[in-house]
């Protein structure tokens, strides 16, 4: 079996060169792919830097390839490289831009792929299937590159997607890593909790990123860890925003606008429920529901102070309801 992944991790690598080789080196990468990543800003080192590649418009072009150069059938399919149907086999990634998704020592796991043109109905991002080497829910986009950073800095930027990660690092913020499209999980947090304790959630500003957002401070706090939330104008993410900005703008804004999440919420919620009694009520139960999340007893009771003020309830009755919500989870 160790073999087997061993044999997976090669076409994989062996992919990601070959991805590179058709972005740098054939017309249509050039054409296609690599003007594509300069439209988006990218540049060339940036794209050295994070093993951007191009897969080409055509049914079996890297396949048939790789098969020539003695990879197997076998693994090019469980890798999800491949895809056999009958007698004919395919490219998963044909016509895309390629993402290689590196492990925190830097073997490739897997690819995203990215679709050229918005209009075509296809999935904007195609990835890799979960296999015996990629397991999408315990890793992270960026993390080979950002690991050194995010301990420095002891801290770690969450971004939503790909481009967030490679925009921000372009823009000198190397501490950045991405979920990339699954919801967080809390294997992909441990991974960070081995560098650093502190995480800055930077999501999508849309709904399904304030969503997300949410639901990751809770798991976030479940683990002991501190979080910051930094949210972006309405239908920015951390891509455009960094593009828009100098690169000093940038850090000034993560730096001004990273708020504690207890104040997040409190704001977020406070606007929802604005004069409706019962709203209210129901979001600092919300509140305080994130906050029993916390396992040390004092780090929670200072919590519970910092909500009492910002939402002025008194104490008591955010005790109170703590114990409540306590008593159902045990
Ligand atoms: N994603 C995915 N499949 C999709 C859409 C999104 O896997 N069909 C994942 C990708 O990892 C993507 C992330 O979710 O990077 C965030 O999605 P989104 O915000 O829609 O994309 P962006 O990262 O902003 O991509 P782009 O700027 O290229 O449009
Ligand atoms: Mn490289
Ligand atoms: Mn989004
Ligand atoms: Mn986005
Ligand atoms: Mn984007």
């Amino acid at each position: 079996l160790a073999n087997e992944r061993e044999s997976m991790y090669l076409v994989s690598e062996y992919a990601s060169k070959y991805f590179q080789e058709v972005l740098h080196e054939t017309e249509e990468g050039k054409a296609i792919g690599l003007s594509y990543f300069k439209e988006r800003g990218f540049t060339a080192e940036t794209i050295k830097k994070f093993d951007l590649g191009y897969s080409p418009e055509e049914w079996e072009a890297f396949t048939s390839r790789a098969l020539e150069e003695g990879y197997q059938l076998e693994y090019l399919e469980k890798t999800g490289l491949s895809i056999v149907k009958e007698d004919r086999k395919f490219d998963r990634f044909k016509g895309r831009v390629m993402f290689p998704i590196h492990s925190m020592s830097g073997r490739v796991l897997g690819f995203g792929g990215r679709i050229l043109s918005n209009t075509k109905k296809a999935a904007k991002y195609l990835n890799s299937p979960e296999s015996d080497i990629y397991h999408k829910s315990k890793v992270l986009y960026g993390i080979y590159y950002a690991k050194q950073a995010i301990a420095r800095e002891d801290n770690c930027y969450l971004v939503e997607g790909y481009t967030d990660v490679i925009q921000l690092h372009q823009s000198g913020i190397e501490n950045t890593v991405s979920s990339s499209g699954t919801a967080l999980t809390s294997e992909q947090i441990r991974l960070i909790n081995r560098l650093t304790k502190n995480i800055t959630v930077l999501f999508d500003g849309d709904a399904a990123g304030t969503r997300a957002s949410l639901r990751g401070i809770d798991l976030i706090l479940e683990q002991g860890m501190n979080v910051k939330v930094c949210t972006f104008p309405e239908g920015e993410d951390p891509d455009s925003f960094a593009r828009a900005n100098s690169e000093e703008d940038l850090k000034e804004y993560l730096e001004e606008n990273a708020r504690d999440f207890i104040s997040y919420k409190a704001s977020l919620l406070m606007e929802e429920a604005k004069n409706d009694p019962i709203k209210k009520a129901e979001l600092i139960r919300d509140m305080v529901n994130s906050i029993s999340k916390i396992p040390d007893n004092i780090q929670r009771e200072v919590y519970l102070q910092e909500c009492s003020r910002i939402m002025d309830i008194s104490e008591n009755v955010l005790y109170a309801s703590l114990a409540q919500i306590q008593k159902k989870d045990s």
